[in-house]
């Protein structure tokens, strides 16, 4: 089973095909990547009005790359498929139409996939993971643990009440003068830091649920560097290695959290998996991997290129729904809101509104 998969919800233009053999294990043939990160830069932040115009731009570049890195053309495909949220809603419209606009063309199923269901099955890509496992996404935009049960059934057992992970290391890099994305930038400096110079808070911690909260300690890092301005480099190094420490201590707790509701409500998962940008952090990688270990199970990490932003996750995505045939009209539309569990999953053929 060979399917494209494209991807356009946030900066980056992604383009990839991926192979699904008979044994259910997939094989990458193609990853192409165009980050739009250069232009975003001087904003501090993605500009969605850039990023929309950016990708229509170079998608169709990024397409044809990925077909001929892999060496293959549209009439070998069994399906083509593209994120169709959530994300922001200019850039998932160019990915949609592109999709369909080569399903119909090339007489293919069009395979309308959930960006967050991509970063859920990740793991079944590199890993061949077997279902049930205990999902962490953390990206810029989300921060959720989920219980995956199947292709389609996610259950979810905790989520951010404020902040998404990903967002906190960006605003962190902000406020300390560093550039974006700032959760590479945080990392870097914090090696270099002293993580028990400035007390931060740790919200939630101890608490039953497994929900997290990451404003107040924004907030509590912007006091702290208010109280030494102006900041030396060792200021903003230490600064970093507080604020990755304090998140390293919640999420090491929130997923102890999150891994025994797994357990009460659908007994042992058959890993930890992690994905979304945030995943690429070592010392989150590491605490995570402590978790898994001392609840039993296994951490199951994606290399960093397959846990930020790309294609291939997308193609997987169809892959594993086109085996199933959840297959979608070409009437489906574009949604910026897309959760993940809930009344709103799936709902098709809605009009953009
Ligand atoms: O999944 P992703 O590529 O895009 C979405 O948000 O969907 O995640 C990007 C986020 C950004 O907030 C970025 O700062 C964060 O992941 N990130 C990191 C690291 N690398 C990327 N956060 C902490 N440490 C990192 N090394
Ligand atoms: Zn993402």
């Amino acid at each position: 089973m060979l399917v494209l998969g494209i991807e356009t919800t946030c900066d980056e233009t992604a383009a990839a095909v991926v192979r699904r053999n008979e044994d259910g294990r997939g094989e990458i043939l193609s990853d192409i990547i165009l980050s739009q990160v250069a232009e975003h830069a001087p904003y501090g932040g993605v500009v969605p009005e850039i990023a929309a115009r950016a990708h229509v731009e170079v998608l169709d570049r990024a397409v044809a790359r990925a077909m001929i890195e892999a060496n293959v053309s549209f009439s070998d495909l069994d399906g083509v498929a593209a994120a169709a949220g959530p994300g922001l809603i200019g850039g998932v419209i160019v990915g949609l139409t592109t999709a369909k606009a080569i399903a119909l063309v090339a007489e293919k199923p069009l395979l309308a996939v959930n960006h967050l269901e991509a970063h859920a099955l990740t793991a079944r890509l590199t890993d061949g993971t077997p279902f049930p496992y205990c999902l962490f996404l953390a990206s810029g935009g989300h921060t959720q643990i989920l219980a995956v049960l199947d292709v389609g059934k996610y259950v979810r057992l905790g989520t951010t009440v404020d902040d998404a992970i990903g967002e906190a290391f960006d605003k962190t890099a902000k406020l300390l003068g560093l550039g974006y994305p700032g959760g590479p930038e945080v990392e870097r400096e914090a090696q270099r830091g002293e993580p028990e110079r400035f007390i931060l808070p740790r919200p939630m911690l101890g608490r039953a649920e497994a929900d997290f909260s990451l404003s107040g300690l924004k907030t509590a890092l912007r006091m702290e560097a208010e109280k030494v301005a102006p900041l030396t480099d060792q200021d903003v190094a230490d600064l970093c290695a507080s604020f990755q420490q304090a998140v390293v201590d919640v999420v090491t707790d929130r997923l102890r959290a999150g891994l025994r509701l797994f357990r009460e409500q659908f007994g042992g998962p058959t890993a930890l998996v992690v994905a979304g940008g945030v995943a690429v952090n070592q010392s989150i990688r590491r605490a995570l991997n402590r978790v898994a270990i001392g609840e039993g199970t296994v951490l199951v990490a994606p290399p960093p290129n397959l846990c930020t932003d790309n294609g291939a996750m997308i193609a997987w995505a169809g892959c594993e729904r086109l085996a199933l045939g959840m297959t979608d009209t070409l009437d489906v539309s574009p949604r910026a809101r897309w959760p993940l569990d809930g009344d709103e999953w799936p709902r098709r053929g809605e009009k953009v509104s």
